[in-house]
C-alpha cells in the first residue's frame, strides 16, 4: 500500500521510520517532511493544511491511507474534507474529524467533556469577556499558584502558571483582551495540581483501543525543569511510576470513559488520543488531551512498539483494532533533543549540521527542524535533531543518546543533559 504522512517534525520522522519498516508499505510519502524523512520515504512539497493540493496528490499517486502527524490539519478538518469528497471518501485518514480534534483545540470543550463523563481532572471555570467578575471570584476561591489556559490552540504557549493572585487577575484580563489572539477569547482557569506528569498514547478505531508505551517528556528549556516551556527537550519510556496498578486506573477511569464518551456523543474518532496525565497522590488526573502523538515522546515510543505499526493503523481505519496485536519492546528508550541556541525564544537557522555519520548505529537520529540544501544538512527550526537510543535500562539508553548528542555539531547547539533525572 501507499501511505501519505502529514507533517515535518521529529514526530513525523519517527512515524516514517516505523511505518517504512512495514512489509505492507510500497511507497511512503511525507508532506512536507524534512531532511530526515527523505531517508525513509519521499518528501512532497505540499503543506499539511493545503487540502486541495493534498487531494490532487492522493488521487494521482494512488494513496491508500493518510496518517496525520500534527494537530493543525486535524483542527482544520482534514478528516472531514476527505470524508465529504467522493474521490477521497475511500481513503482513510488516521486522525479525528474537526469535532473530535476539539479535545485539543478547545480546552473549554475538553473540560466540559471530562465533566460529562466523570473523568478526573482539575476543577475549573471557563471565562470570557462577559463573566470576568466570575473569573476573579473563582481565582479568589483557589490557592496559589493559579493556572490560566487559553481555550484555543496557541502553539504550546497558551498556559500561564502564576504565583500571585493580583498578577493572575491582570493576566486573565490581558488574555481575554487578546494576548493569544482569538485563542484566548475564552480562558479556562484551573485549580493547580501538584504531582508528576506522564504522557499516555491511545490508538482507537472509535470503539476499541490499544495503549501504546507510556512516556514522560521534559518541557522546560533548563536543567532541573527550569526556565521557559518548549515543545519538548527529551523523553523517556517506560515511566516507572506508571506501573500496572496506575495504568489500570488510567484505563478504567480515563481511557475507557473517553473512548466511550466520544462514541456516545456521536463523535467519529479514528486516530491517536494523547492524554497528558498527572499523578496526584497515586491517582491519575487529566491535564490535557491532544488529538495526535506527542513530540518528542513519539521519538521514544516508536522504538518500543515491536509490532508492525501499519498493521495497527489498518485496524484503526477498518474498525477491527481489537483483532490486531500491539507488542511492546521491553527495553527502555530515551530521546535527547538538540535545539538551536536561544530557543524557545529567538534563534538562528541555516547552521550546518555535522557529525551525524559519527553517531553510533546503536542510536537512531530523528530530524526535527532540518533541511537538505544541495546535500548539506542545515538547521531549520528551534528543535533540530532528536537522538533516540535503546538500553537495558534508562541509564544505558541515556548514555548512548548523550554520546550521540555530543557527536553532532552545529553552531550554538544546546541540549539538556539531565533528561530522566526525576524518575
Ligand atoms: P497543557 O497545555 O494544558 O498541557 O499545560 C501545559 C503544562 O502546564 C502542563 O504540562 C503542566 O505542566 C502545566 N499544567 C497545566 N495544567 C495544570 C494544572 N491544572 N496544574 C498543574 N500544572 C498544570
Ligand atoms: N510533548 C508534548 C506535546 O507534544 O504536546
Amino acid at each position: 500500500m501507499n501511505i501519505l504522512l502529514l507533517g515535518s517534525g521529529g514526530r513525523e520522522h519517527a512515524l516514517a521510520w516505523k511505518i517504512s519498516q512495514s512489509p505492507k508499505v510500497d511507497k511512503l510519502f511525507i508532506a512536507p517532511g524534512n531532511a530526515g524523512t527523505e531517508q525513509t520515504g519521499i518528501n512532497v512539497a505540499i503543506h499539511a493544511t493545503d487540502f486541495d493540493a493534498l487531494k490532487d496528490f492522493v488521487v494521482y499517486n494512488d494513496i491508500h491511507m493518510v496518517v496525520v502527524g500534527p494537530e493543525d490539519p486535524l483542527a482544520k478538518g482534514v478528516y472531514d474534507y476527505f470524508k465529504n469528497d467522493p474521490q477521497l471518501v475511500s481513503v482513510p485518514v488516521i486522525g479525528p474529524g474537526r469535532e473530535g480534534a476539539q479535545l485539543e483545540g478547545s480546552k473549554d470543550f475538553a473540560k466540559a467533556f471530562m465533566m460529562r463523563h466523570q473523568i478526573p481532572t482539575a476543577r475549573y471555570k471557563s471565562i470570557s469577556a462577559g463573566n470576568l467578575e466570575e473569573g476573579y471570584q473563582f481565582l479568589e476561591s483557589l490557592e496559589a499558584p493559579y493556572v490560566l489556559k487559553a481555550d484555543g490552540l496557541a502553539a504550546g504557549k497558551g498556559v500561564l502558571i502564576i504565583d500571585s493572585l493580583e498578577e493572575a487577575k491582570k493576566e486573565l484580563q490581558q488574555m481575554l483582551e487578546g494576548m493569544f489572539g482569538d485563542a484566548s477569547k475564552t480562558v479556562v482557569i484551573e485549580e493547580f495540581l501538584d504531582g508528576i506528569e506522564c504522557s499516555v498514547f491511545v490508538m482507537t478505531d472509535g470503539i476499541h483501543y490499544k495503549i501504546l508505551p507510556v512516556a514522560k517528556d521534559y518541557k522546560r528549556i533548563g536543567e532541573g525543569n527550569t526556565g521557559l516551556n518548549t515543545g519538548g527537550m527529551g523523553a523517556v519510556s517506560p515511566v516507572p511510576f506508571a506501573d500496572d496498578l496506575f495504568m489500570e486506573k488510567v484505563d478504567e477511569r480515563i481511557i475507557r470513559p473517553t473512548v466511550e464518551g466520544l462514541k456516545a456523543e456521536g463523535i467519529d474518532y479514528k486516530g491517536f488520543i494523547f492524554l497528558g496525565l498527572i499523578e496526584v497522590k497515586g491517582e491519575p488526573m487529566v491535564i490535557e488531551y491532544n488529538c495526535r502523538m506527542g513530540d518528542p515522546e513519539t521519538e521514544a515510543v516508536m522504538l518500543r512498539v515491536k509490532s508492525d505499526l501499519v498493521e495497527l493503523l489498518e485496524g484503526v481505519a477498518q474498525g477491527d483494532l481489537k483483532d490486531r496485536v500491539l507488542e511492546e519492546d521491553p527495553r527502555a528508550a530515551v530521546t535527547v533533543m538538540l535545539v538551536s541556541g536561544g530557543y524557545p525564544e529567538a534563534y538562528e537557522k541555516n547552521k550546518v549540521i555535522s557529525g551525524l555519520e559519527a553517531v553510533s548505529p546503536e542510536s537512531i537520529i530523528f530530524h526535527a527542524g532540518t533541511k537538505n540544501e544541495n546535500g548539506q544538512i542545515l538547521t531549520n527550526g528551534g528543535r533540530v535533531i532528536a537522538v533516540s537510543s535503546y538500553g537495558a535500562n534508562k541509564e544505558e539508553a541515556l548514555a548512548k543518546s548523550f554520546a550521540g548528542a555530543n557527536q553532532i555539531q552545529f553552531d550554538k547547539k544546546y541540549f539538556r543533559s539531565d533528561i530522566g533525572f526525576d524518575l
